[in-house]
């Protein structure tokens, strides 16, 4: 993690509106240096001030103008305890490494989980706009909590539902079907190492995130040590990946998953 994804910017919530079972925030910042990616996560302050630990969120989306700054769309749960427009909000990130684009167009299928969701449709805009076919596969337990369906679908080739408990067999369907050569995964840990064994089993290419943004007890900083995931005897940097360090985004085939927690 560098020192610059570690600084702290004093940013204002420019907008704070209603998305479905969530909220969408617009926290406009000085400008990045780097652009964001999907895949990549910002960490808040706490919600409350007897609270020790902050808030991790998913970036999903962001465009930097000359003289303005940088505006960070941020799809967050309704916890009832968010910034309001016009509010000041400090932001440690976007933390981390996002996904990669393949370097010629192929065709891919992208998971995500809830929240997660609308990085998954970030990340299925920007493979678009590489010339990629995209099929994202909205994960949800309940119906209500899958991101913005309408805008999904406009920014890919299909867009499938189903729970965690299907999502093995969707995204394994998905992939044979449609043959698609890289599977990625934003959300849960337990859906990224679904879809990396999809992909194994498919000997497809598999980008997963190795962490929650959002799930509790994250440190978010690399001193907490929950996120750490064992990762394949025999791999490089010794026995375990600290994912908001050294991800969050992974190579399904590094870790693992059966021995995760
Ligand atoms: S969340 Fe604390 S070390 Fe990764």
């Amino acid at each position: 993690m560098s020192t610059t994804q570690l600084r702290r910017r004093e940013g204002e919530v420019v907008a704070n509106r209603p998305l479905g079972a969530y909220r969408q925030l617009s926290v406009v910042l000085p400008a990045l240096g780097v652009p964001a990616r999907p895949g990549q996560f910002v960490v808040a302050p706490p919600a409350r001030a007897d609270q020790v630990l902050p808030r991790t969120w998913w970036v999903s989306g962001e465009h930097t103008e000359a003289g303005f700054g940088s505006t960070l769309e941020l799809v967050v749960p309704d916890t009832g305890v968010l910034p309001a427009a016009g509010e000041g909000l400090a932001l440690t990130g976007p933390v981390g490494r996002g996904f990669g684009l393949p370097t010629t167009p192929v065709t891919a299928v992208v998971a995500a989980h809830g929240v997660a969701g609308a990085a998954g449709r970030w990340l299925g805009e920007r493979l678009r706009t590489a010339g990629c076919t995209v099929h994202l596969v909205s994960v949800a337990d309940d119906p209500e909590q899958h991101v913005d369906l309408v805008r999904a679908r406009r920014g890919a080739d299909g867009v499938h539902l189903t729970d965690l408990r299907g999502s093995e067999d969707t995204v394994a369907a998905l992939a044979g079907s449609t043959g698609a050569s890289v599977l990625y995964a934003v959300g849960p840990v337990d859906l990224s190492a679904t879809v990396a064994r999809v992909a194994a089993a498919l000997a497809v290419v598999s980008q997963v995130t190795g962490l929650e943004a959002g799930a509790s007890g994250l440190c978010g900083y690399g001193l907490c040590g929950t996120c750490d995931l064992p990762l394949v005897t025999g791999r490089r940097r010794g026995t375990r990946v600290r994912p908001c360090v050294d991800g969050p985004v992974l190579r399904g085939d590094l870790v693992d998953w059966a021995g995760h927690p």
